[in-house]
């Protein structure tokens, strides 16, 4: 069993808004690659930066089509792990906890988590590159990106790419739970890409506690309170049964007064 500091315990026990962001690493225990890891196969060859983004889509449409193809049922195969569960649990404890992911692959929807800004939008939908228009159904050809029904421009992932801007409702609410919070948790993201590694920053300078759960240490490490290395599936429920476990400890204590 992992000791947290009690001081944390405490304030988590007590705080009514929480807000939490997630990154890659949250998924890479349901087998999902991270962005930042070397990719597999067929597509080791490729950076992703190099591969999300309109400029990458505009010269080649269907090895972007493609690689999204690939991603798209890695995740509608995976499943969501102990990480993503313990997040349930906090949302259900806590009276206000706002989840902002980075991610994709949905998840944490799938985990049950309800309060989901998903900034980077999400990789089973798709939209026409053209008109917008959002698609549910295509048809898959081997030979080329599938055309949207309305006016035959190319379909794409309904993610937002590098060069791009995020949703804007979903960028504000995510700044006003960030700003608002009592307690930011930044959870398996390496916190390089902006606007979303810039929230916890903000969360700091508005006087939030700062909890970073990361395989590693990342450039935020050092302005947070409290830095927890290893697995969001381990360390997150961990924490969890910690703060509210054993309620009933407390009636314990008192018993030994
Ligand atoms: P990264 O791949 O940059 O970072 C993932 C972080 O998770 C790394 O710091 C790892 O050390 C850590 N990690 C790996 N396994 C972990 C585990 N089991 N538990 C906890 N941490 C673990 O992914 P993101 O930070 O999500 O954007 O990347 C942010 C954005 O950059 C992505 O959403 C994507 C990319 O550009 C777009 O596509 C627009
Ligand atoms: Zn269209």
């Amino acid at each position: 069993m992992m000791t947290f500091p009690l001081d944390l315990i405490h304030f988590l026990k007590k705080a009514a808004r929480v807000a939490v962001l997630t990154g890659a690493g949250v998924s890479q225990e349901s087998g999902l690659r991270t962005f930042r890891d070397a990719q597999a196969g067929l597509w080791a060859q490729y950076r992703p930066e190099d591969l999300a983004t309109p400029t990458a889509f505009a010269r080649d449409p269907k090895l972007v089509w493609d690689w999204y193809a690939y991603r798209r049922e890695a995740a509608k195969s995976a499943h969501p792990n102990a990480g993503h569960f313990a997040l349930v649990e906090m949302e259900k404890l806590i009276p206000e906890l706002t989840l902002i992911t980075q991610n994709v692959d949905g998840l944490h929807r799938m985990a049950g988590s309800k309060n989901i800004l998903e900034l980077h939008g999400n990789i089973l939908n798709v939209r026409c590159s053209e008109c917008g228009t959002f698609a549910e159904t295509w048809e898959d050809d081997p030979e080329s990106v599938p055309r949207c029904k309305k006016c035959g421009g190319l379909l794409r992932p309904d993610v937002v790419w590098f060069e791009e801007t995020l949703p804007r409702d979903q960028l504000e609410a995510a700044v006003h739970a960030t700003r608002t919070c009592q307690i930011f948790f930044s959870i398996g993201t390496s916190g390089v890409v902006h606007p979303a590694a810039a929230l916890a920053h903000a969360a700091k300078a508005e006087g939030a506690v700062v909890v970073e759960v990361n395989a590693e240490p990342t450039p935020l490490t050092p302005r947070v309170d409290y830095a927890f290395h290893g697995k969001s599936g381990e360390i997150l429920p961990e924490l969890v049964k910690s703060v509210w476990g054993n309620e009933n400890r407390f009636f314990s204590d008192e018993s030994f007064k």
